[in-house]
Formats: structure tokens, C-alpha cells, sequence
């Protein structure tokens, strides 16, 4: 199957609050992403993980793989996650939008950030991982997670980086997007961003205990 291993499928527990929910995240028409993306992809990892990590969506990869991060930026994080000495086995990685959006661009499809709505529309997955996983600490990996924990469009990533705070219950650590960390053009700036995503890490470990 497409999701093995530690996967938790997602399915709608709670009495459906709109006429036509969808009974499962596969079967998600909440948006439009669907239409061209191969499939949808849930978060994967440890059950009762005291951390989530929260993406923006699935890459080309994740979105042919169906699992999150196991593209260049998983493998940025992966790297991220070893330096700050956290075992990926024991956290719980999803992402803010489940389906990949993108637009051709010759034989390569090309990235597309989601729109708020389609993050709006989305959250109610993030919401029931949330609910199942019940982690102590989120990891806001980019601007788009944090949209979409905060429920925001308007939220930018500086006003809440410089420290961890607490939302609904739960702390909150915002750093850059992995994709970020490879593509920013100054070898100094790269590792910056690369030392913030490995010391959010290290604070979410901290907070988790
Ligand atoms: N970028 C993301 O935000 N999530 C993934 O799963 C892969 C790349």
C-alpha cells in the first residue's frame, strides 16, 4: 500500500459538521488540489510523538512517494534533525496542505505555493493529526505552517521566530522551511538558515521533555 509502515491514516472520527465531509483524507475534495496532484499525503511517524513537524506541502517526490519529506528538502531536514539530536523515528512529520500544487514548466512540475484558502481548507487534516497525535510541541517549518496553525493568512514568520510560544494548549517553534535553506543564494545565509532549523529543533526538544 501506499502508506505503510508507521503511517497513522487519517480518517474523520467526529460527526461530520458540514453535509458532504469527506470520510477520508484520499477521498478530500475540501479543494481543488486534487484534481493534479497523484495522491494525497498524510503525515507519517510516531503515534503519540511529544513533537510534530509541520511542512508546507508535498513535493514532487512526496507526491509520487505519498509520504512527506523524502525529497531534497527531507534530506536537508534529515540532516537538520541528526545535528540537533532528534531521532526522526520518535517525531511525527505532516505538512500544512496534503496535495502538491504545481504548474508545468517544460517536462518538470514546477512548486506552487498554496493559497490561504486551500490552507484554510486543508487544516481540518492538520487538526485531526493534531487531535491524534496530541504533541506537546509544533514545529513551524516555514511561513505556510505557520498560516495554517494560526489560521492566519495575514501572520508573517519574523514577528513569531524569535521565541517559542504557547497556541491552544501547545507550543509553537517557528524556523525556515528546509526548501528555503537550499535555495537561498549566499553559502552564509544557507547556513544560517540551516543553524535556525537545527536550533528550533533543539528548543522543541527541549520544551518536549
Ligand atoms: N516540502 C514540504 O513542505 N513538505 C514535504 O513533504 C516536502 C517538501
Amino acid at each position: 500500500g501506499r502508506r505503510t509502515g508507521t503511517t497513522i491514516p487519517i480518517a474523520a472520527e467526529k460527526a461530520a459538521p458540514e453535509r458532504q465531509q469527506p470520510s477520508s483524507l484520499d477521498e478530500c475534495r475540501r479543494c481543488d488540489l486534487w484534481q493534479n496532484a497523484t495522491q494525497a499525503v498524510a503525515g507519517q511517524g510516531a503515534r503519540h510523538a511529544k513533537i510534530m513537524l509541520v511542512g508546507e506541502q508535498p513535493g514532487d517526490q512526496e507526491d509520487l512517494a505519498g509520504k512527506p519529506f523524502v525529497g531534497p528538502a527531507g534530506a536537508l531536514l534529515d540532516k537538520a534533525m541528526i545535528e540537533a539530536g532528534v531521532d526522526r523515528k520518535t517525531v511525527y512529520v505532516t505538512n500544512a496542505v496534503k496535495h502538491f500544487k504545481w504548474e508545468p514548466r517544460g517536462k518538470r512540475r514546477l512548486h506552487k505555493t498554496p493559497a490561504q484558502k486551500e490552507v484554510m481548507a486543508c487544516h481540518y487534516w492538520l487538526e485531526t493529526e493534531l487531535e491524534q497525535v496530541a504533541p506537546q510541541v509544533v514545529v513551524a517549518l516555514g511561513s505556510t505552517a505557520l498560516k495554517s496553525i494560526l489560521q492566519s493568512g495575514s501572520v508573517t514568520m519574523k514577528e513569531y521566530m524569535d521565541a517559542p510560544f504557547q497556541h491552544e494548549g501547545r507550543w509553537v517553534v517557528v524556523t525556515y522551511h528546509p526548501a528555503y535553506a537550499l535555495r537561498v543564494p549566499s553559502a552564509e545565509a544557507r547556513q544560517e538558515a540551516v543553524a535556525n532549523i537545527v536550533a528550533a529543533l533543539k528548543t522543541a526538544q527541549d520544551l518536549a521533555g
